[in-house]
This record gives C-alpha cells, sequence and structure tokens, in this order.
C-alpha cells in the first residue's frame, strides 16, 4: 500500500514507519519537525516537512494514496493545561485539515493514535472501550473530539477508520543500522526520566506520590512496549471498513505501579538509582489499565514483550545516543 504517515519523525510514528517499510509498504511521512526528529525518519521513507494545514492537501492530491496514519500531536498533558489552544488548535484544528484533504483526494482509511486519557478518571477497572469519555485536561478533550469526528466523516463520508487508544508506551526498536526510541526534549514519561538517573544525568528520579489506594502506594499504569504497539497499527489499517469507525484499547490488562517500574530499571541497569518520593503530580489517576479483550478478539492483538523488554531497550537505546 501507499500510505501516508503524519508524525513519522516521533517516537511512536517512526518505530511504525520502520515497521510498515519493513512490510512492504510505500511510506510518505508528514511532520513538521517542532518535536520529531528528521534523522528518527527511517531510510526508506520520504520526508515531506510542515504542518498538516501546509502540506496534507498538496501530498495527498499527489494521488494513489491507500491509507493516513495519523500520530502527529502535542501530547502534554501539563502543557495542555496551561496553553489549550496549542492543543485545540495543534491536535483538534490540524487534524480537521487532514481530514478534509484526505476527503477531497479520495483517501477512504485513517488509523488515528488516540489515547487513555479520553477517558478521565476511571470508574471501573480495567478500561473497556464503552466506558465513559470524561477527559480531565484539554490534551484528553482534543484527541476525544477528534475521535468524534473520525466517527462523524465514517458516518458522513464513508471512510473507514480505527482509533486506537495507548496506555503507556515504553521501549524502543533496535535493528541492525538503526533505532528507534524515545528522545523529547521536554521528557515528563517514568521510564525515561528512570534512565537519566542511571546514565548519570539526573541525582535521583521523584515518585509522585506514594499514599494511593494501590498495593505500594505508587500509580499503576498499563506498559506496552512500541514494537507491540506498532504491530498493533498494522493489524488495524487492514481492519479498516467503510463508514466505520472502530476503537480499541491498547493495553495488557495488567498494571505496574512507580516503584516496580524503578526497580526493574535498577535490575537491567545495574544502578542503584536513588528515588525520593515528592508530591502526587495533579490529575494523575491512581490506577490506569486498559481491558484489551475487544482488540485480542477483533484483531487477534496481544502484547508479547514485557516490562523486562521494554526496560532494557529502552536501556540500549538510551546508551548508544
Ligand atoms: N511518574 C513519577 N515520576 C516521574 C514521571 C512519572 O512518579 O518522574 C509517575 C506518574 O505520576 C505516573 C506514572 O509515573 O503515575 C506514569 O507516568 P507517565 O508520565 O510516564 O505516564 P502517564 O500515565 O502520566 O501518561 C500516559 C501517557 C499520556 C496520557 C496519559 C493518560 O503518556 O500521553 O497516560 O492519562 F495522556
Amino acid at each position: 500500500m501507499k500510505l501516508l504517515v503524519t508524525g513519522g519523525a516521533g517516537y511512536v510514528g517512526s518505530v511504525v514507519t520502520a515497521q510498515l517499510l519493513e512490510a512492504g509498504h510505500e511510506v510518505v511521512v508528514l511532520d513538521d519537525l517542532s518535536t520529531g526528529h528528521a534523522d528518527a525518519v527511517p531510510a526508506g521513507a520520504r520526508l515531506v516537512q510542515g504542518t498538516l494545514r501546509e502540506k496534507a492537501a498538496g501530498v495527498l492530491a499527489e494521488g494513489g494514496f491507500d491509507a493516513v496514519l495519523h500520530f502527529a500531536a502535542k501530547s502534554l498533558v501539563g502543557e495542555s493545561v496551561q496553553k489549550p489552544w496549542l492543543y485545540w488548535d495543534g491536535n483538534l484544528g490540524e487534524s480537521l485539515a487532514l481530514l478534509d484533504a484526505m476527503r477531497a483526494a479520495g483517501t477512504s482509511r485513517i488509523v488515528f493514535s488516540s489515547t487513555a486519557a479520553t477517558y478521565g478518571e476511571p470508574e471501573e477497572t480495567p478500561i473497556v472501550e464503552t466506558a465513559p469519555t470524561r477527559p480531565t485536561n484539554p490534551y484528553g478533550m482534543s484527541k476525544l473530539a477528534i475521535d468524534t469526528a473520525l466517527a462523524e466523516y465514517a458516518r458522513l463520508f464513508g471512510i473507514g477508520a480505527v482509533s486506537l487508544r495507548y496506555f503507556n508506551v515504553a521501549g524502543a526498536r533496535l535493528v541492525e543500522g538503526g533505532a528507534q526510541g524515545e528522545r523529547h526534549a521536554v521528557e515528563t514519561h517514568l521510564i525515561p526520566n528512570v534512565l537519566k538517573v542511571a546514565l548519570g544525568e539526573k541525582e535521583s528520579v521523584s515518585v509522585f506520590g506514594e499514599d494511593y489506594p494501590t498495593p505500594d502506594g505508587t500509580c499503576l499504569r498499563d506498559y506496552i512496549h512500541v514494537v507491540d504497539l506498532g504491530v498493533a497499527h498494522l493489524l488495524a489499517l487492514d481492519a479498516c471498513a467503510p463508514s466505520t469507525h472502530q476503537i480499541f484499547n491498547l493495553g495488557s490488562g495488567s498494571g505496574y505501579s512507580v516503584r516496580e517500574v524503578i526497580d526493574m530499571c535498577r535490575e537491567v541497569t545495574g544502578h542503584a538509582i536513588p528515588a525520593e518520593v515528592g508530591p502526587r503530580r495533579p490529575g494523575d489517576p491512581a490506577i490506569l489499565v486498559a481491558s484489551s479483550e475487544k482488540i485480542r478478539t477483533a484483531l487477534g492483538w496481544k502484547p508479547e514483550r514485557d516490562l523486562r523488554a521494554m526496560v532494557t531497550d529502552a536501556w540500549t537505546f538510551v546508551q548508544g545516543r
């Protein structure tokens, strides 16, 4: 297939681009490089630099595109609370421009990177796709609005759309002659921050609260290896059906606590990794675990790589940089 990958210079987008190329697809990456890196785009993909508004219509007008995989987004929860306009415009506005470009060009399939943040504070765990969507920040709200737009474009214009709701993504894709992993200028995620301590770039890691109603008092999250996550995108691409919008959670059905993650990092790196308990981070739910039943049943997807593999691969990746 000929595919447009938006955000293909970012962490997840670059991994999936590599997997799509490996599967024999032709890939054009569209990325404004605001947070992504040109050198993360795998060799074999063509990079077009620009925003979706600036470039999506022109690229798709070349013709022959079978589908779009849409990763490009702003994704910092804290920033979204401080500067919500960046999320409404940067996520929703840009995505609507992409959808209109698809409609004009007759591109009829899309796989979209949605998020657990669309659910907000869960009432029940594990979270199923029919759970109420009550996002607690503009990031989650903007992604939910895009999910809604996809459902409308499916109903009104016949596109086939799949939204994949990511929980916690970790790890790296390591191959001979090139690797893709997490390289954020502003790093908020747990595992890369813990590994910075092991690398000697930080003195200690902060544990954001240990008074949660969980077994060890720290938050539980559902971690998925980025390579497993990528595999789900290839399955979703084949599952896009005309006039249909499908939503799948991408999780494992079980969680690890912040302390368990730090312990795994200590084991894998052999470093002591001092940890200091600080206050809770505003907006963090105690437990975020996905039910993975729906995608398992419908697409036959299940995660293959455990937390040790995620930390090991992330550690190899950051040491190589
Ligand atoms: N944490 C720490 N110390 C750190 C960083 C994180 O204790 O230095 C804790 C957080 O409080 C949280 C857990 O580690 O309990 C995981 O935090 P991350 O920032 O790695 O991930 P989140 O679960 O907050 O975020 C993920 C996605 C977001 C998405 C969100 C849904 O990365 O994109 O889930 O709520 F919005």
